[in-house]
């Protein structure tokens, strides 16, 4: 994995980055397999929004279902996309200062038609979210197809088509992002790096 454009320089300067075939096509096969096969087996679940959301508003915020990874047993094809994970992280902490502590990631589908409107990564309920990761798992995307990654930059709309092997970074708390339905499933791995919790403030009374 030698990037076109340095990471951290993308990152710092505007906010996003993003590289075709960043992970190797043996990998992305591997990973695109085992998103299928969770698929077919029915083991997804509708993504939440929050707790203020019903069934309904969340259905008209986002569309996706997912499936998180489970750190303590990972597949071969994880392991090998997590230390790809661990490299990034380490870079962004050597270059960056981010005091990244760990990632975490999930498979998501969009099934035909399902969108996930406007919105940023980092919740009220997850400050520790510093950048977000999407990879995208479909062979052979055609832009007919919908499914792009709008992120909302301060140089105007950038446009990511869903192709296999397809890596973009972004600034979990400010980056604004939306992505648009696609007219077939649409799977990926979306990630994130945190930073340690603060530590609660300790007010010493000389
Ligand atoms: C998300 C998200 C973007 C994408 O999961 O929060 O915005 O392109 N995903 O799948
Ligand atoms: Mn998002």
């Amino acid at each position: 994995m030698a990037p076109d454009y340095p990471i951290a320089e993308a990152l710092a300067e505007q906010g996003w980055w993003m590289q075709k075939a960043f992970f190797s096509k043996p990998l992305t096969r591997h990973l695109y397999q085992e998103v299928l096969a969770l698929w077919e087996s029915g083991d997804f679940r509708q993504a939440k929004i929050g707790p203020a959301g019903s069934a309904l508003r969340r259905s008209k915020i986002r569309g996706d279902l997912i499936r998180w990874w489970a750190p303590e047993a990972l597949s071969a094809a994880q392991e090998s996309y997590g230390q790809q994970m661990e490299h990034l992280k380490f870079l962004l902490n050597r270059e960056l200062f981010l005091n990244l502590a760990h990632w975490e990631a999930h498979y998501a589908v969009y099934p035909p038609g399902s969108h996930y409107a406007r919105h940023v990564d980092r919740f009220q309920d997850s400050p520790e979210r510093m950048i977000s990761s999407v990879c995208y798992l479909n062979p052979d995307w055609d832009e007919q197809e919908g499914g792009q990654l709008r992120l909302f930059t301060e140089e105007g709309v950038v446009e990511v088509l869903p192709e296999c092997g397809t890596m973009v970074l972004f600034r979990s708390d400010i980056m604004e992002h939306e992505v648009v339905a696609a007219t077939r499933n649409r799977f990926s791995i979306a990630g994130w790096f945190r930073r340690r919790p603060e530590a609660p403030v300790r007010v010493i009374h000389a």
